[in-house]
């Protein structure tokens, strides 16, 4: 075999490789935004969309309908932050909520950190949407918005049985700790750096963009309709 056969035998195992990743299905684009007052209707539909067995990983508790119902009433936007991944519907696929504290209300970390903020992570995305990395999307921004927000640890509280929300705080290098069946997670967070609030701000930016494409698109389809229907009576 000669040097060129040896070329085209490698170049054609490349565009083989290629072909092959080529063909496995590539996951959407995950683009997470900033909720505020506007969503806390679709937060409501969200988390009611919920079956018991996720409501307990996800609110330590399997809540009925009322209790969410206040739960979402109460969000407050200014102390806290959320995070949300919409569909082509603008249906509320995943939602993180960070809640900041004062760093003496968790008393568990409270000797962890000098920040006078401590902060929570709750998060859960709807079953259909699931496997995607929509899960750990929301917790990659959440962390970039904890160090740009000064705060440098982020801890997590779930049942030691959930084992997929352990492997995502595993894979970010959080720091597990188990008690009774349930675990509770700590990640330490490097100070904000001026490439972590452009990288955030990036996000946020293209998030904001692909939402209004879809407050768009969903608005023909609906003029669209009113139309059709128009045109029929
Ligand atoms: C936990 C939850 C948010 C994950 O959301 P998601 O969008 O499916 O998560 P992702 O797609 O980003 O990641 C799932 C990861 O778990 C892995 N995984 C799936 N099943 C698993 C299992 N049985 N054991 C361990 N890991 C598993 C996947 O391979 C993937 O890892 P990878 O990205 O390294 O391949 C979602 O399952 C959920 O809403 N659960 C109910 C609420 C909840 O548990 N909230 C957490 C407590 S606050």
């Amino acid at each position: 075999m000669n040097s060129t056969d040896i070329f085209t035998n490698a170049f054609s195992s490349m565009s083989a490789a290629g072909r092959e990743a080529d063909a496995v299905p590539s996951k959407p684009a995950v683009r997470v935004k900033e909720l505020s007052e506007r969503d806390r209707r679709r937060l409501l539909m969200h988390f009611l969309g919920l079956n018991n067995s996720d409501r307990l990983l996800r609110f330590g508790a399997a809540l009925p309908d009322e209790v969410i119902t206040k739960y979402v009433q109460r969000i407050d936007f200014i102390r806290d932050t959320l995070f949300g991944v919409y569909d082509s519907k603008l249906k509320l696929m995943g939602v993180g909520h960070l809640a900041f504290a004062s760093r003496d209300a968790l008393p568990a970390i409270h000797g962890a950190t000098d920040k006078e903020r401590v902060v929570g992570f709750g998060v859960s995305v709807s079953e259909v949407a699931r496997g995607m990395g929509i899960g750990s999307k929301l917790f990659e921004r959440a962390a970039i918005h904890c160090r740009n927000e000064d705060v440098d640890t982020l801890s997590m509280h779930c049942l030691a049985t959930n084992q997929i929300m352990i492997h995502i705080a595993k894979k970010s290098g959080m720091e597990i700790h188990r008690d009774y069946g349930e675990t509770d997670a700590y990640l330490k967070l490097s100070p904000r750096s001026p490439g972590s609030v452009m990288q955030e701000a990036v996000e946020e930016q293209v998030a904001t963009l692909d939402y209004d494409i879809k407050v768009n698109t969903c608005a023909v389809a609906k003029l669209f309709n009113n139309l059709r229907g128009f045109k029929a009576d």
